[in-house]
């Protein structure tokens, strides 16, 4: 799709509400299984601080927090950081951990004061996901990491009765997302635009639960997870 800032603007809102709609929990309560791998890689490279965006309603928190001493999570729903506040104070994290207002197009933050970024289930909705990652990875510092994931075609959502086809391998999904999906050189093609090189991808598969109100049945997700590395 042609970059959409429009659609991208609207969807924050729309996501707000979804959370709403989905009462206390739209996503579940299990981290996603590259939550836990990514804390161990963050942990490995000595982070000091770790940021999960978007956290959504907090899932892959707990797991993440073992990645860093400090957790940040970022996303532009008041009402997703308001429940992942619940989730971090049920685990003990709320003391070393804060929750910002960040759009990934823009958050804010310094350059390179980042050591490990965890970015799941975010680019694939967005129209202009280059732009994304230049962001993130001018807030990495040299030397930190970006886990990110990108659906394939064989992932759960494109078999939803109620998304629709706009282009290829591009859909409007039934709360009006906009959702791409990628081979594996539509994701080289998409990093090479930016100038980066993924140190790792892996080609992910998962289950998750029901979302309430979202996804009303078990399903099967498949991603490329990818790895970036700063240059020192
Ligand atoms: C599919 S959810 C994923 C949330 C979380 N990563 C997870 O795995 O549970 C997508 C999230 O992206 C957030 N979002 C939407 N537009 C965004 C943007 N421009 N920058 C950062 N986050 C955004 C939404 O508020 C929502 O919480």
């Amino acid at each position: 799709m042609a970059v959409d800032t429009a659609r991208d603007e609207s969807a924050k809102r729309l996501w707000n509400d979804a959370y709403v709609n989905g009462a206390e929990n739209l996503w579940g309560d299990p981290p996603v299984p590259h939550a836990e791998k990514a804390a161990h890689l963050f942990a490995s490279t000595r982070a000091f601080t770790v940021l999960d965006l978007p956290c959504g309603d907090g899932r892959n928190l707990p797991a993440l927090a073992a990645g860093a001493p400090v957790l940040i999570g970022g996303d532009p729903s008041a009402n997703a950081r308001s429940v992942a506040r619940r989730v971090l104070e049920r685990h003990a994290l709320d003391t070393r951990s804060v929750l910002l207002e960040l759009d990934a197009y823009a958050t804010g933050i310094p350059a390179g004061i980042i050591d490990g970024i965890f970015c799941w289930d975010l680019l694939g909705h967005l129209t202009d996901p280059g732009r994304a990652l230049v962001e993130l990875y001018r807030i990495l510092r040299p030397g930190g990491r970006l886990v990110a994931n990108m659906w394939t075609m064989r992932d759960c959502q494109v078999a939803d009765p109620n998304i629709r086809e706009i282009a290829p391998k591009e859909y409007i999904d039934h709360f009006d997302f906009y959702c791409r999906f990628y081979d594996r050189d539509d994701l080289d093609t998409l990093l090479a635009a930016v100038d980066m090189t993924a140190e790792t991808v892996e080609l992910a598969h998962w289950t998750e639960p029901p979302h309430t109100g979202y996804r009303d049945y078990v399903h099967d997700h498949e991603s490329w997870v990818f790895t970036i590395r700063k240059a020192s």
